[in-house]
């Protein structure tokens, strides 16, 4: 169970610059606001891609969400509880590589299971993810003797291999090339459906989030607000190219500054 509620969130960070030149508006600690209240609801089991430009706040909130981070005014809600500290219901998949570089691809995804009691079925669970994201053969590399691609690869495998409550995706498939990029949506979605938990995913591919979610957020401007929330309830698969999907898909680039899709 995940229904999420993300009410009057702020967040504000402290002002760095030091310096003052003539006519700068800013004072040295003042707080520079990022998020400024954002309102949204999730229901349990959605799958979320929140787009929005870079720096716009995206990882900010997904932190405040996951309880790594906290907001400066607003709460967000979690089943009705207020979240203020990180939980291991929750996965998190950080933006850069979260693998421990001194263990190897298999032992990274040993981790999400680590509590499992049966060694074979534990062993059996590793292999199909780590063969699911395709990288059968590398059990025993270590990070850095992997592509970019594989790594995050490996990421995701040991983020699914944890069956979360709700899995937290930050730009999961940067990196990664078409191909691949093409699979792990399918898989991502099949396993949604299989599976019914909430996933909260940031792209910044509007591709990805008209095929994949149930439900798409743009934030936008600064400080952050939300520009759209939008529930998509069209069948899978989808066809973006044509109809309502093809209107949608103009309007969240012009929304985020492409006037002309080619
Ligand atoms: N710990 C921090 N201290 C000060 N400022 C921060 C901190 N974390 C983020 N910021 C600022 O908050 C803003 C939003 O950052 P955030 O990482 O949430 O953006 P984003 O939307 O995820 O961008 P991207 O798409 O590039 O990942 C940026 O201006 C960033 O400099
Ligand atoms: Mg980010």
């Amino acid at each position: 169970m995940a229904s999420i509620k993300i009410e009057n969130l702020v967040k504000a960070y402290p002002n760095r610059r030091h310096h003052r030149r003539k006519g700068d508006p800013y004072v040295p600690g003042q707080m520079i606001k990022v998020l400024d209240d954002v309102n949204l609801e999730f229901a349990d089991g959605e799958m979320v891609c929140i787009l929005g430009p870079s720096g716009c706040g995206k990882s900010t909130m997904l932190k405040i969400l996951a309880g790594f981070d906290t907001a400066t005014s607003g709460r967000i809600l979690v089943d009705g509880r207020e979240v203020t500290e990180p939980t291991s219901d929750y996965i998190f998949v950080f933006q850069q590589s979260g693998l421990l570089p001194w263990m190897t691809v298999w032992q990274n995804v040993e981790l999400g299971v680590r509590h499992m009691q049966d060694e074979e079925e534990k062993a059996a669970q590793i292999q199909e993810y780590i063969d699911m994201v395709e990288l059968s053969n590398f059990e025993q590399h270590f990070p850095h003797q992997l592509s970019g691609g594989m790594q995050r690869r490996a990421e995701l495998a040991r983020a699914l291999v944890v069956n979360p409550d709700m899995l937290i995706m930050d730009e999961p498939f940067t990196g990664l090339d078409f191909l691949t990029r093409m699979k792990m949506r399918e898989e991502v979605v099949n396993m949604h459906e299989f599976i019914g938990k909430s996933i909260l995913m940031v792209t910044h591919d509007i591709d990805d989030a008209l095929v994949m979610a149930d439900h798409i957020v743009v934030m936008g401007d600064t400080p952050a607000r939300v520009k759209l929330d939008r529930k998509l309830t069209f069948d899978r698969p989808r066809d973006i190219g044509t109809g309502e999907l093809a209107e949608l898909r103009d309007e969240v680039y012009f929304m985020l500054g492409v006037s002309y899709v080619v």
